[in-house]
Parts: C-alpha cells; structure tokens; sequence
C-alpha cells in the first residue's frame, strides 16, 4: 500500500477505536445507573440525604443573598429553573404573583416573558417597596386577599386569558389557605397555582413555624378535585415548595 493511504488507515483505525472507547464508556455509564437504581438505591437514605441538605442550603442563609439582576430573590435557584421550565411549557398570559418581596422573582418572570415576547405579570404586595420597573409588571398594594386588590386583579385580565398564579405572601395556614380559595378560580386548565414555602413546619425545615402552605394545600386538596400536585416539578431534589405544584386538571 502506498505509504499516505498506509498513513491513513491507520488515522481511521485509530479513530474508530477511540469512537468505540467512548461509547462502550457512555454505556458503562448508563450500565452503572442501572445497577445502582436497581441494588443500592434506598429511599429513605436518600430521602435524609436530601433533607439534610436541604436544611443545610435553608439555614445557611444563602436565600437571603441570592439575586437576578442584582435584586433580591427569596428563591432557590432551582425552583426558578422549574418556572421558567412551567412558563415556557404553559405559556400563560397572565402571571399572578401574591408576596412580590424585593421584586426580584418578579423582574425574573418578566425577563422569561421577554424571551417568549408574551405574557404580563401582575404581582401583590403589602409593602411599598422601591421595585424593578418593567412594561411586563403592574404592582398592586395591598393585602393580596381583600376585596380592593381582587377587584383590580378582575380588571387587568382579559377574558379567555390563561393564567398562573404564584402565593408566596403570608405563610400562616389560615391566610394561604383563603388565599388559595381566592386565586386558584383565576387559574386556568393546564395552568399551574404554585404555593411557595411549603417547605416550612417541618417539610423538612422551620420545625417550629406551625401549620403553613403545606398543610393549607392538603386541606384545600381534600375537597378540591380541579387540582393535582406534580410532583414531576420537584425533580431536582430539593424544592422550596413540596406538594406546591399544583396544576389545574379541569
Ligand atoms: C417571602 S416574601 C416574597 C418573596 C418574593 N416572592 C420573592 O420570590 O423574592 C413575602 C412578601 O409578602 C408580603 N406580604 C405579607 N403579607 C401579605 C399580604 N397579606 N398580602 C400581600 N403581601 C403580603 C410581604 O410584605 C413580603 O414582601
């Protein structure tokens, strides 16, 4: 053979021999997960794990300095992935957010919006904060549940719109739970009511908190059939909002 063709099926050999090295390591790979999954996974092992985890990341108040565009986000990171994963999937026209805090969850919405080129938000607070000005964001002040507010949230949506609504206001059982029965008639079939801070009371943070937003979603859920709990949005690990998911079924 001539010495360049000689040259050059070794060159090919050669590359396909590191072309099988990589996927025979790829399946190995997946090969592992298998067995893992099948043999050594416990839950509960990992359900400590996680938890343990999660009130490390709770505790060590690393929510209290977390930003989006330099504004303060009372959030996990990951929850807000899981939002923009929601907004992006639903498309909603109108998100109702109770609880705006610093606004930075709101500005965060507001940008995925700008990515779509679709949808407002609408956010409730009872603090007059100076907030992020947006042409997607109309603040309200007030107590998300009263009847001023509701009648202002009424006017700004139009009919047919589809709507997602966000509670992360007043976490005492009570409230969320008046809240819920309030804003989950605005959500909209196929569309999510996220109840945030389900965590709290011991889910597994704040033991000493009392009844809050997880135990409002269990009463409401006892009677209301509309709403289901996906528990495919807690997908990674740890999530501020366990069993808060809700997405309207009809
Ligand atoms: C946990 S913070 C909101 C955090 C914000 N959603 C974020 O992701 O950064 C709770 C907010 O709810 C507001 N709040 C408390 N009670 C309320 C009520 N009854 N109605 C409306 N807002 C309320 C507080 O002023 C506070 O700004």
């Amino acid at each position: 053979m001539e010495k360049r063709w000689r040259f050059r099926a070794i060159f090919e050999t050669e590359k396909n021999m590191n072309d099988l090295k990589i996927s025979i390591k790829k399946e190995l790979k997946v090969f592992y997960g298998f067995v893992y999954r099948r043999f050594f996974f416990n839950p509960k092992i990992e359900k400590k794990f996680i938890d343990e985890f999660h009130k490390f990341y709770f505790y060590s108040r690393v929510i209290g300095n977390t930003k989006w565009m330099g504004i303060n986000v009372l959030k996990i990171p990951l929850d807000l992935w899981i939002y923009q994963e929601i907004i992006y999937e639903t498309k909603p026209d109108v998100i109702i957010e109770c609880g705006t805090g610093w606004g930075g969850t709101t500005l965060f919405l507001a940008n995925i919006c700008d990515y779509l080129k679709h949808g407002k938000i609408i956010s409730i607070d009872i603090v007059p904060y100076e907030r992020p000005k947006h042409q997607r964001i109309k603040y309200l002040l007030g107590p998300s549940t009263s009847d001023n507010i509701i009648r202002n949230v009424e006017k700004l949506i139009n009919k047919g719109s589809r709507v997602m609504v966000i509670l992360d206001s007043d976490h005492r059982k009570e409230y969320v739970l008046k809240e819920i029965k309030v804003f989950s008639k605005f959500v909209t079939k196929g569309n999510y009511l996220i109840v945030e801070d389900t965590n709290v009371n011991g889910h597994p943070v704040s033991d000493d908190h009392g009844p809050g937003p997880y135990e409002a979603v269990s009463e409401f859920l006892k009677r209301n059939r509309k709403f289901q709990i996906d528990k495919s949005r807690e997908k990674f690990y740890i999530s501020q909002n366990p069993n808060g998911y809700l997405l309207k079924m009809n």
